[in-house]
């Protein structure tokens, strides 16, 4: 195993705000490579229980590797979205949890080893196959992805998962890439995309790598990311016992304006067109922190990952 660390973003935020003692019930949803898992287990007594649910299977072998030894843990392979129908989750529930757990964690997005590893290709910087799944084991490889799609859908799924205002042209330029078949790497991925973009341009300007809004996109969409992101956050809450509280924390404004808007409505805000509800909405949850936490300038700076991220935090009421 290489040595590649992930360091647990806003970590003391999750721990002030989650607040595990004693014997709690803790899901978390993204274990990765159990950083959260480690600092909240420590905050808890022997009789805690914490289910741990990733879909990397680097990542679960990575968190037995550093947790295993923890009698309090279990890891279970799942997505997030499908983990609360898993016999698995069921049996571990009914067993350590029947009345609902005082915390759920989930840390979207992507870990460090994904992105460092370049076998797994998510990266332009560690050039590697044109991969990208979480889940090694299922699923089309974003090359197989990309081969499915035509001009139309992949400038598509450019322009909403990555908000890239050249998504048509890029689009054409990837294609003609695969067609000649010189699309097998992230770095040809990155050479279609500065064809159209050119990187010289952005660095000169101090903008972002052009090709990061594109590798955003693909990623997304090969893991289907935001597909039902507001789903588990609504039946997250139903797992949880009165007064435990969800924190998701997300890494950009598009999986974030779910998670806001999914919180909202649970927590009784209209959030629609007009200016009243048309029905009155159940209140089901109250918000911690409104308008979400943010990192301090100190992790910013000491952890760039972390530097988009933001995490909300609602209590089951
Ligand atoms: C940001 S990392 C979590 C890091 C973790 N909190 C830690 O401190 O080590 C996100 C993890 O969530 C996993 N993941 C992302 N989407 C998922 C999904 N839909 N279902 C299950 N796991 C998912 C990824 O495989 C990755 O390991």
């Amino acid at each position: 195993m290489n040595q590649i660390q992930h360091v647990p973003v806003l970590l003391q935020e999750v721990l002030d705000t989650l607040q595990p003692s004693g014997d709690a019930r803790i899901l978390d949803l993204t274990l990765g490579l159990g950083g959260h898992a480690e600092a909240l287990l420590a905050q808890c007594g022997p009789g805690a229980c914490y289910l741990g649910v990733d879909r990397d299977p680097e990542a679960r072998a990575r968190a037995q590797a550093r947790l295993g030894h923890d009698p309090r843990l279990t890891i279970l392979a799942s997505a997030h979205e499908d983990a609360f129908d898993h016999p698995g989750y069921q049996a571990w529930k009914a067993e350590h949890a029947p009345e609902g757990f005082d915390a759920i964690l989930a840390d979207l997005g992507v870990s460090t080893l994904q992105l460092r590893t370049a076998d797994r290709g998510f990266s332009f910087a560690n050039p590697g196959p044109l991969d990208m799944r979480m889940d090694t084991e299922h699923g089309p490889t974003a090359l197989e992805w990309i081969a499915e799609q035509d001009d139309q859908t992949l400038a598509d799924a450019l322009y909403q998962f990555g908000e890239e205002r050249a998504s048509r042209p890029i689009a054409r330029a990837i294609l003609r890439r695969l067609a000649a078949g010189t699309l097998q790497t992230t770095a040809d991925l990155a050479s279609a995309i500065y064809e159209v973009l050119p990187k010289e341009i952005a660095k000169r300007k101090k903008q972002v790598d052009p090709a990061t809004r594109s590798f955003q996109a693909i990623r997304i969409a090969v893991n289907g990311e935001l597909a039902r992101l507001g789903a588990t956050v609504e039946r997250a809450v139903t797992q949880l016992k009165p007064g435990g509280r969800l924190g998701v924390i997300s890494f950009h404004s598009l999986e974030d304006r779910i998670v806001k808007q999914t919180l909202r409505r649970l927590a009784g805000t209209y959030d629609g067109p007009g200016r009243v509800a048309p029905v009155e909405l159940p209140k089901v949850v109250k918000l911690i922190h409104p308008g979400g936490l943010a990192p301090t300038p100190e992790e910013s700076q000491s952890n760039p990952p972390s530097r988009s991220a933001r995490l909300r935090v609602a209590e089951h009421l």
